[in-house]
């Protein structure tokens, strides 16, 4: 253990917390390139209600970095100093970068969704449906049409895709009309269907899905491929797994915190040593 009074601490806030690969993610990287004297990133448990004694005390304890997730991704923004363009369209912020104690956030996980999808293709011009109207949804809105793609956008609730469409110059359609899904040339999924405890769920019929698409699932297992990726693979498709979106979020994040090119062949080999053997996530 190389940590000294020097040390960087970066943190991961979330409720719960306990289910985060981001600890063992970002410390691999320091380790790989002995910068783990350097930095140091742990997780806390922090309540919707904490957030606000939270972020005071990251200033007071001068907190090199925070990762947010679930619930706080939203509610942090109003706790900052300022907000990066991009992460302020979205609408949340996934990762806090201290500056000489100005807090400044930003998103990361827009990238996990357009780096994975732009080694397999280019977006513009093309047609995606995004299943879904959630966070992960307004990531995957962002990233898709910042490079000239057609959106589709389906949801249970359909006044939610209709208020993301809006924003992000799309069409809506409720849930039950997602036969039209074969036009699409990607399909991206972000509802929770095939998350712990639904694995047995997924969000398409397999009839729906043919081999000229790209499906990429925001949710992913320890155990394998999800449901819908199983179901794709039979039809043909290309798949994507929800692990990739978390590497690719995580490495941008890397680099906002360290300022270095995150190592990734040494945080995707953590990642996967550490994966639940049961659980899904997103
Ligand atoms: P996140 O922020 O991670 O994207 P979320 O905000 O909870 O998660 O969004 C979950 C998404 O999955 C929503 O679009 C939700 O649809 P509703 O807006 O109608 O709630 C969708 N979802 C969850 N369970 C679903 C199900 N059984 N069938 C269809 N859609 C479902």
């Amino acid at each position: 253990m190389n940590i000294t009074a020097q040390t960087n601490i970066c943190i991961i806030v979330g409720d719960p917390v306990g289910h985060s690969f981001s600890p063992q993610m970002h410390n691999a990287a320091y380790e790989a390139l002995r910068i783990d004297d350097q930095f140091i990133y742990v997780a806390a448990p922090v309540s919707p209600g904490e957030l606000g004694d939270f972020v005071k005390g990251a200033r007071a304890m001068h907190i090199k970095g925070i990762t947010c997730t679930v619930p706080h991704k939203e509610t942090i923004i109003q706790y900052l100093d300022s907000i990066d363009e991009t992460a302020q369209k979205i609408g949340a912020v996934n990762t806090v970068v201290n500056e000489n104690n100005v807090l400044k956030g930003y998103n990361t996980d827009w990238l996990g969704i357009l780096h994975p999808l732009e080694k397999e293709t280019s977006l513009a011009g093309k047609t995606v449906a995004l299943l879904g109207s959630g966070g992960a949804a307004r990531a995957a809105a962002y990233a898709v049409t910042s490079k000239g793609a057609k959106l589709m956008i389906y949801n249970r609730t359909l006044e939610k895709a209709q208020t993301l469409a809006k924003e992000f110059d799309a069409q809506a359609f409720s849930f039950d009309e997602r036969d039209s899904v074969h036009q699409a040339d990607i399909i991206i999924n972000t509802t929770s269907m095939g998350l712990h405890p639904h694995e047995s769920e997924t969000p398409l019929p397999k009839e729906y899905i043919t081999n000229k698409q790209i499906v990429f699932d925001v949710v992913y297992t320890g155990t394998g491929p999800t449901r819908l990726l199983e179901e794709a693979q039979i039809q043909g498709a290309k798949t994507i797994s929800g692990i990739e979106m978390l590497l690719h979020q995580g490495f941008e994040q890397f680099r906002l915190f360290t300022g270095i090119d995150a190592p990734q062949e040494a945080m995707r080999m953590a990642l996967m040593e550490n994966l639940n053997k049961t659980d899904s996530y997103k």
